[in-house]
């Protein structure tokens, strides 16, 4: 099947479950609004599949609710980045990986940053490790598309509107097949 099929597949299929428990958007409400996000704008086509896609390790976890009420952090930005670096190279890729680390980062360094996010972030920020260090945060900031995951992230924090107009997946079609690896 063509990947971006598959994609769409899992979007659509996993998509209808709730952003996390404590949120009232759909995941893939939750991707379409980012990726609106990112193109008005005006990202990369990578950037915009990067914020479509962003939560995509999640869908792909059957037992990802489960860890989460264990108190476990599932590392879904890590099964999305190798899910997608099948297809996609970095620039798709490495904003999908650091999405989570973002957060960390930007509530180390941006004092009122932690008050943006929802209930269900705030509970993942404690799993995912808390707020960077200053060490940590300048060591992040230094990688390699750090700067795309943080865009990525402030999309994630303003993507979960309940309710909001977007367009659909195959409005995104184009900036993912554009990005595929030929
Ligand atoms: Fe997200």
């Amino acid at each position: 099947m063509d990947p971006i099929e598959r994609i769409f597949e899992v979007m659509a299929r996993g998509g209808k479950r709730l952003y996390g428990t404590r949120e009232q958007v759909t995941q893939l409400a939750h991707g379409l609004q980012c990726a609106t996000l990112a193109e008005r704008e005006g990202a990369s086509p990578a950037l915009v599949a990067a914020a479509l896609l962003h939560d995509i390790g999640h869908l792909l976890n059957p037992d990802e609710w489960a860890a989460l009420a264990r108190g476990e952090d599932a590392k879904h930005e890590i099964r999305g980045r190798d899910y997608l670096a099948q297809w996609f190279d970095d620039d798709v890729v490495m904003p999908v990986y650091w999405h989570v680390a973002a957060k960390r980062y930007l509530t180390a360094t941006e004092p009122d940053y932690f008050d943006r996010l929802s209930p269900g972030s705030v509970r993942t920020l404690e799993l995912q490790g808390g707020p960077f260090t200053a060490d940590e945060a300048a060591g992040f900031a230094a990688e390699p598309y750090a700067d795309d995951g943080v865009r990525v992230r402030r999309w994630d924090e303003g993507g979960k509107v309940v309710g909001a107009a977007t367009p659909d997946l195959n409005h995104f079609r184009p900036h993912l097949e554009s990005c595929l690896r030929t």
